[in-house]
């Protein structure tokens, strides 16, 4: 009995009797000869049927097998050089596990609308296939980046009883008798396990009731955030630029054929090595005005604006030192200019727009305090938080980074819709 193998080892069964299991993508006859492509998900390949080795009743059958069908075959690996795997499949036999339905995803092209709604069958098609494959390798890349650095991974709750980044995008459930919310970020439990372990980091799902559509936010997206006790502004800034280039340099190495054929220029990703250039608040402010969008000194940037600046570099850019009034109140303010904040904003080139968030931390108890009045914030759900800053407070800082925005960006992707299995957005919950 020959053991099931996955189509990406096939090399490996050269001449040899093998059973694959997957579903039929694509299939074509001529005279004598029927092809199946299979696909298995880790790849698909050409299984050919000849008159003369398959059962008559098999044979006859294969013509009008339906797409997406699951087929369990057995057959010899053979070498085919025309193959972009370089072996097709002399079948023996087949089983077919369940004939499928017409498909409603056809070879024809089809409206986004009806795509997203029938985003359960739509992971099936090659673009997703290759995205999601992206996904799954920047992911890999961000854990192993601190777990090979001495940081801890301690998750953050999904449930918290107070806001973090700003109450107008909380989403509010029922929690027993009480109130909660959906966490917008993870960082103010991060900052305890910073306390408790040096350098940290955290990566989970946050919520956020954007109730803007734009083609960068989700409702429910992915963070990995890195928090790391005595570290300061610029050794955060270090921290996120050798982050990100060598997450970039490992998606573009084992990742290379899923970028082709999603049809990524790689020239742009190759450059993203430190150092990343960096420019303060108001210095991005003058190039924006010289650049013809005129900006007020004191506003936030939105995407228009940080598209704009993205230009002016060939890599990431750091953008440091925000006035603290477009910030949360957690942020250490500026000792040199006390309407600044300690804060930073890495902008992803090509207009991909903002791709992490982060700054040093209000270390001092009484200018936190000072700061969560100042932001109409309620004290009492941040008493557990105000203790950090008796019990040993020190300068600490960290940051946190956006999965899909990133992997939109690695994939040259224009929306973040397609960079997540089950996308969750204003006016999506279905699928
Ligand atoms: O800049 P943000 O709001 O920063 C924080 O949440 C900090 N508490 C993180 C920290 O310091 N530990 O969000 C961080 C990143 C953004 O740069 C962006 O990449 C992503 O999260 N992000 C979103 N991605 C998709 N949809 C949304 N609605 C997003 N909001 C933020
Ligand atoms: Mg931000």
């Amino acid at each position: 009995m020959a053991v099931p193998i996955s189509i990406s080892r096939i090399a490996d069964y050269d001449g040899r009797a093998v059973l694959l299991q997957g579903w039929l993508q694509n299939k074509r006859s001529s005279g004598k000869l029927r092809f199946l492509q299979l696909r298995d998900g880790t790849g698909v390949v050409q299984c050919v049927l000849f008159k003369g080795d398959v059962s008559p009743d098999l044979f006859e059958r294969s013509a009008g097998l339906t797409q997406e069908s699951s087929l369990r075959v057995r057959g010899v690996v053979r070498e085919d050089r025309r193959s972009p795997l370089g072996y097709e499949i002399g079948v023996t036999d087949i089983e077919v596990v369940q004939e499928s339905d017409p498909y409603p995803i056809t070879p024809k092209a089809h409206g986004t609308a009806f795509l997203m709604d029938h985003r359960h069958l739509w992971l099936r098609s090659s673009r997703q296939h290759a995205i999601l494959r992206v996904r799954s390798e920047v992911i890999r890349a961000c854990r192993n980046y601190f777990d090979e650095r001495e940081f801890v991974l301690t998750d953050s709750p999904i449930f918290t009883p107070s806001s973090c980044e700003g109450t107008t995008t909380l989403f509010q459930t029922d929690y027993f008798d009480d109130q909660a919310y959906l966490t917008q970020s993870g960082q103010l439990y991060l900052e305890a396990s910073a306390m408790a372990f040096g350098k940290v980091y955290c990566f989970g799902p946050t919520f956020r009731a954007e109730k803007s559509k734009t083609r960068r936010h989700l409702t429910e997206f992915w963070m990995v955030e890195p928090e790391v006790a005595y570290l300061d502004l610029n050794g955060d800034m270090d921290l996120a630029e050798d982050f990100v280039s060598t997450v970039v340099q490992q998606v573009l190495t084992c990742r290379r054929e899923e970028l082709e054929l999603l049809q990524r220029d790689l020239e742009p990703l190759e450059r993203v090595r430190k150092p990343f250039p960096r420019i303060s608040y108001t210095e991005a402010v003058d190039i924006l005005n010289r650049s013809g969008v005129s900006h007020r000194w004191g506003d936030d940037f939105g995407g228009d604006e940080e598209t704009v600046l993205a230009e002016h570099f060939d890599r990431p850019v750091l953008v440091h030192r925000y006035p603290a009034s477009c910030k949360a109140f957690y942020m250490k303010g500026d000792p040199d200019d006390g309407r600044l904040a300690l804060c930073m904003d890495m902008l992803a080139p090509e207009g991909y727009g903002e791709i992490i968030g982060g700054g040093q931390r209000e270390d001092d108890l009484e200018e936190l305090r000072r700061k969560i009045a100042e932001h109409r914030l309620d004290e009492t759900p941040f008493q557990w938080y105000l203790d950090l800053r008796r019990y040993g407070s020190v300068p600490h800082a960290g940051f946190g980074l956006g999965i899909e925005r990133t992997v939109a960006w690695i994939c040259g992707l224009r929306h973040v819709r397609e960079t997540i299995p089950f996308p969750r957005m204003l006016q999506r919950l279905y699928p």
